[in-house]
């Protein structure tokens, strides 16, 4: 079966993971490179409760909401990343389960065990993890989307999480600083995605 390389954005909110995914896969393509562009959580029906949960989390326990998630995560797996993957594809996700082990883990839920408990998902390839101060990410979440940050965005939960992001020892993770322009972040995840492509002889 031929196999595809599995690429996975994370990182806390308001770090530009969407738009450098999107300007990766435009670049990706550009090489002749068939790229799979998805998200989670996914506008499926579990992702689509999760969204709705976003306005009011309290409706719901961390143990709940892993749950909600690893549903979300499994239809996700199963219905795009591995036929995706079994076409040969560039799958990119925007989130995987390193945001399941340091949000629903700053909840309150033991992150080894959130990874324990994804036996069924495809480790990545590569795991871009851009890192920015959280008051930075909460900042342009207001500025730049006009938005109030979500239960899932509040700051002190936020550094939680970031904490545990920077604590995840997992050789897929290459760390970069989004507190850069956007062009050197870009450059940055290029070079990162080079060096995998060389790596797997691709
Ligand atoms: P986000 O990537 O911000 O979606 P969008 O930009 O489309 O609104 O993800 C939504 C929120 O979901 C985000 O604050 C992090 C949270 N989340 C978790 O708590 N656990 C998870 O496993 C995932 C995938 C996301």
């Amino acid at each position: 079966m031929q196999s595809g390389l599995l690429i996975a954005f994370e990182g806390i909110d308001g770090t530009g993971k969407s738009t450098h995914l999107s300007l990766l896969a435009a670049f990706l393509r550009g090489q002749g490179r068939k790229v799979v562009e998805t998200r989670e959580p996914t506008d499926g029906p579990h992702g689509q409760r999760i969204r709705a949960l976003f306005r009011n989390r309290k409706q719901v326990s961390p143990e709940q909401e892993l749950e909600l998630f690893l549903l979300d995560r499994r239809q996700h797996v199963a219905e795009c990343i591995h036929p995706a993957l079994a076409q040969g594809a560039i799958v990119l996700t925007d989130r995987y389960y390193f945001s399941t082990a340091a949000y629903q883990g700053a909840a309150g839920c033991d992150p080894a065990q959130v990874f324990a408990r994804h036996d069924f998902a495809p480790e990545p390839d590569l795991v871009l993890l851009l890192t920015l101060p959280v008051a930075e990410g909460v900042l342009r979440i207001r500025t730049q989307r006009g938005e109030t940050p979500n239960d899932f965005e509040q700051q002190e939960q936020l550094e939680k999480v970031a904490a545990l992001f920077a604590s995840f020892p997992h050789s897929c993770i290459v760390r970069i600083s989004a507190a850069r322009s956007l062009a050197e972040v870009q450059s940055s995840i290029r070079a990162a995605v080079q060096k995998l492509l060389v790596r797997k002889g691709v």
